[in-house]
């Protein structure tokens, strides 16, 4: 069974899903296409986001979402993934599932007769990263000769950042202190699908070198869920690339300020940038549900 657990999965559907969730905003699509479908959601980690746009995009799509706090179910007992995705797929059309573990995901899709989406986990955040470009595409109208730069750590939204940027032609670039780069599969998969698009990857830990001809910069937490215990070690460290009036100053004219949100202004990005005329965080956080919807036509239908 199909599933989206890393943007590696839609590699051929990438623009075709960004143009399906373009057709849904402006209510194209007619009718009610998931009318009786049932999409379980599984949430082990905190969402406002992700499971209120799930769960809203099954309900204007005509099904319905059911929440399930990994807590409450067997599964927090002790219950095998294996069991859980057997069973969850006689009962439902789709799981979503945020986890603690990138492993956990592909177990249970493994098992799983229905198709499995992620909705984050400790390696990346696909839903996240579909949503980042269609808001992308709706500022600069295409994607050709934009580069992006992610600042901070390399964390599951570079992750799913840096795979997706080549494979819809962007140069993209990360500034994150030395030890916090992105994981090393991802990048080398994203290098190769740069040279197969003709674009570049680059990570550096200076920022003037990472910011060189940027069209968007991109932020989020230096202290991600899962990452509570080195909160002190991760505030000192990642202290200097707080994305600020200055650091904008460095990128383009015309640059965009982008972050998947949760934010924590005075640390990862101050709050003249994130509240002021270059940030689009608010149209980012609002295509969550466009291009999920566009995810759950495109696997439920
Ligand atoms: N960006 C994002 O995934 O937000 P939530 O954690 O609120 O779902
Ligand atoms: N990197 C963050 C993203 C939250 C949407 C985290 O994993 O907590």
């Amino acid at each position: 069974m199909d599933s989206l657990l890393s943007v590696r999965d839609i590699k051929d559907e990438v623009s075709y899903i960004i143009d399906l969730a373009s057709q849904i905003k402006a209510g194209e699509i007619e009718g009610k296409p998931l009318e009786g479908k049932t999409l379980a959601m599984i949430f082990q980690k905190s969402s406002t986001r992700t499971r209120v746009s799930f769960d809203v995009g099954m309900y204007q799509l005509g099904g319905r979402a059911i929440f399930l706090s990994s807590n409450d179910l067997q599964m927090g007992r002790g219950e095998p993934i294996s069991d859980t995705a057997k069973v969850l797929s006689r009962f439902v059309d789709g799981i979503m599932i945020r986890a603690i573990e990138h492993d956990d995901v592909v177990e249970l899709s493994k098992y799983s007769d229905v198709p499995v989406i992620s909705g984050l986990t400790n390696l990346e955040h696909p839903c996240q990263a579909l949503a980042d470009m269609l808001t992308i595409k709706e500022h600069f109208g295409s994607f050709e000769g934009k580069k992006i730069c992610f600042v901070g750590d390399g964390n599951n939204v570079c992750n799913s950042l840096l795979l997706i940027a080549p494979l819809l032609g962007m140069d993209m670039s990360v500034a994150c202190p030395k030890g916090y780069e992105p994981n090393e599969e991802i990048l080398k998969l994203s290098e190769e699908y740069a040279n197969e698009n003709n674009t570049e990857i680059t990570i550096s830990d200076d920022i003037n070198v990472a910011l060189d001809n940027v069209d968007i910069v991109y932020t989020d937490v230096w202290v991600s869920m899962g990452d509570e215990a080195e909160k002190a070690k991760r505030e000192t460290d990642f202290a200097p690339y707080q994305v600020n009036k200055e650091l904008m100053d460095i990128a383009n004219d015309g640059a965009i300020f982008m972050h998947c949100l949760p934010a924590i202004r005075g640390q990862e990005v101050s709050a003249d940038v994130i509240d002021g005329p270059q940030s689009v965080v608010y149209d980012e956080a609002e295509n969550r549900l466009h291009a999920q919807k566009a995810v759950l036509y495109h696997y439920l239908k």
